[in-house]
This record gives C-alpha cells, structure tokens and sequence, in this order.
C-alpha cells in the first residue's frame, strides 16, 4: 500500500557533464604525479566497473552485501517505526539490490513516498530508476546521476521525514579526515526529522578481509583494472592493462584495506587529452582504493564529531557487519 493520493512518477537528473571529465582528469593529473600513485575509486564505476561489482557482491568471500542484507531484513521494520520515514535518498546506490527490504518495510508500514538513488554511474541510475517505478506503481522516483561529493545541493527538498542509506561499506573509502568532513555534509541533508542509515564493515579478522578484496575467481582483479581502462577510452591514455596486477592487503595498523595495482614492468604512458607522460618503475603502485574497518567506538566518535548521534546499531550473529541509525545530534 502506498500512501494515497499519489501518482507513481520518474524522472532522473544528470549533474555529470563535460566539467566532469574534467574531473577524471584533475583527479588523474593530481593523482598520477604524486609520489604514491593514487586515484580515487568513484573512477572504478563505469557501467563495467559497476555490472564488475555486482558481481563481486555475489562472490562466497565477500560477506558485506549478503551480510548487510540479512541485518536490514532482521531490521527494517524496526527501522521505518523508528523514522517515520516517507523517502529514502539513498548515496552510492548502485543497483541497490538492498533496498527493496526498506522499500518493503515502507510500502508495508504505508509510508512509502519517494525514492531518491544518487550515483556516479548513470546506467545505474537510470535501471534502478525503471525497476523500481515497474515494481512499486505508486513510488515517485527521482534519480540523481551526480557525485555525492559535489552535488548534494541538487537534491530535492524532503517530502517528509528522511532516510538516507549509504550502504555497502562505501564510507570506508574516505580517509578518516574527510570521512568525518563528509559525514558532515550528510547530517545538512538529513534535515532536522531524517536519519542516516550507515553500513560500515567492522574490524575482523586480516584474512577474510583480504579474502574479500583478492577473490579466487578474480573478479576484484578484473574491477581494479577496469580503472586503466576507464583512463584509456576517456582520456587517449596508452595503459598496458595487461602489464598490471591487483594487489589487495590489509594495513593492520591503520585498519583499512588498500587495493592497489602493481606494474609487473617498467613502463612509459602517455595520456593524450592531458599531455601527460607518466612513468611506472618495476613493481611500482597504484592506490585505486582504500576501505576502512569500523569499531563500534571508532564509528561513534566519527559520527559526534560530525554533529550525528547514534540512535541505534544493528549488526549480524558474527559481528561481520553493521548498519547504524543516526540523525542530528
Ligand atoms: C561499494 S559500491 C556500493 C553499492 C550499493 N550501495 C551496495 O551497497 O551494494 C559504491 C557505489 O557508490 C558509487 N559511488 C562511488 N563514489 C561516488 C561518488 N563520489 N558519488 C556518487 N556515487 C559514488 C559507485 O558508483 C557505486 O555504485
């Protein structure tokens, strides 16, 4: 049931234009000429890097989506009764595979109103966009292909009482200083009756999060490499795909996975809509991604100092995963 009165609707908003090539290249140019190599990982999701990742959402070794999966089904009409939520904005969503448990839960409680999915990837944007309008008739859909680093101010005001999820584990990717700058952003968009809903992967075990990160069917080495290819057809880049390897390890100390690709030989490359030319000694790196591990404290302490309070943390039997509620503190 969906709330009455209402007409289901599409429409989906693009923020991404020719600045945002720019944006590749400022991030390539920056990136490229450090001394560690880096990139930042939004660049891994074009429409392959994205089917890539759906795919790895599917791989034995990678517990976060089927574990993330069974915490918001054990949860989400707790969740919606909490929130009084009639919309959900949903960052990084992807093909938000989850989000129908939400959507259930809203629909059921007869709160469902909007549906807002905001990405980089416009293939996934405009999918999520069809699949929900056909399988929710009533749910006014308004996507959003932009960077949820730059166009949080082009969403739509609220329709009522907010829920923001931002799942998969995507806020590990920051560093810890703009991890907090950015959830900072976030509680501006939550308004003063939304919450965010936060998946964050907890600290476990070296091994099986590095499993996760280097699965034996390589699916994360093809993901990783995409980004090459990624640089190749946007920017005239000349990358030897083949003469890199993915490298996934994680870094005990500051308790974040590090995806890296490594050049199994020296190398000389050129990226033509720059006039770049860049060299790769022997066994040189590349950082493409990083992905931090939470502690219950370590999540709370980001949240205060974001100006968030924690209203409640859901997590699996095995302590794999959580999801947290928060609003404005
Ligand atoms: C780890 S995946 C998670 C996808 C989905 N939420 C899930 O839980 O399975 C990260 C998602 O965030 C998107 N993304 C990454 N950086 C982004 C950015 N700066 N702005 C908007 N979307 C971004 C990617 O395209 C991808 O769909």
């Amino acid at each position: 049931m969906v709330a009455p009165g209402l007409e289901g609707t599409v429409e989906v908003h693009s923020y991404l234009g020719p600045g945002d090539e720019r944006s590749l290249a400022d991030d390539v140019l920056d990136g490229l000429t450090r001394p560690l190599k880096e990139l930042p990982p939004k660049h891994l999701y074009d429409a392959r890097g994205s089917e890539l990742f759906d795919d790895i959402c599917e791989l034995p070794e990678y517990y976060q989506t089927r574990t993330e999966r069974l915490i918001l089904e054990t949860n989400a009409d707790a969740i919606v009764k909490r929130t009084s939520a009639v919309e959900l904005v949903e960052l990084g969503s992807g093909s938000a595979t989850k989000t129908r448990v939400l959507l259930d839960a809203m629909d059921f409680a007869g709160t469902l109103r909007r549906y807002v999915p905001v990405d980089v990837s416009a293939t996934t944007v405009h999918a999520v966009a069809e699949r929900f309008t056909e399988e929710y008739p009533a749910l006014q859909v308004h996507g959003v292909v932009g960077d949820f680093e730059r166009h949080l101010g082009n969403l739509p005001a609220p329709a009522g009482p907010r829920l923001v999820p931002f799942l998969g584990g995507t806020i590990g990717n920051f560093p810890p200083g703009s991890r907090r700058r950015f959830l900072r952003s976030l509680a501006k968009v939550l308004g003063p009756d939304g919450h965010l809903l936060l998946g964050t992967d907890l600290v476990k075990d070296p091994l099986v999060i590095e499993a996760a990160y280097d699965d034996s069917a390589g699916v994360t080495a093809q993901f990783n490499l995409n980004v090459l290819h990624v640089l190749n057809r946007e920017l005239g880049a000349n990358f030897d795909v083949d003469a890199f390897e993915h490298v996934a390890f994680f870094d005990r100390e500051r308790e974040w996975i590090e995806m890296r690709l490594r050049a199994t030989k020296p190398q000389h490359v050129r990226v033509e809509a720059l006039d770049l030319e860049i060299d790769f000694a022997n066994r040189e790196e590349l950082r493409t991604e990083i992905s931090a591990k939470f502690t219950p404290e370590r999540l709370e302490g980001d949240l205060r100092a974001a100006g968030l309070e924690l209203v409640e943390l859901y997590t699996d039997p095995q302590e794999l995963f959580a999801v947290s509620l928060s609003r404005r503190a």
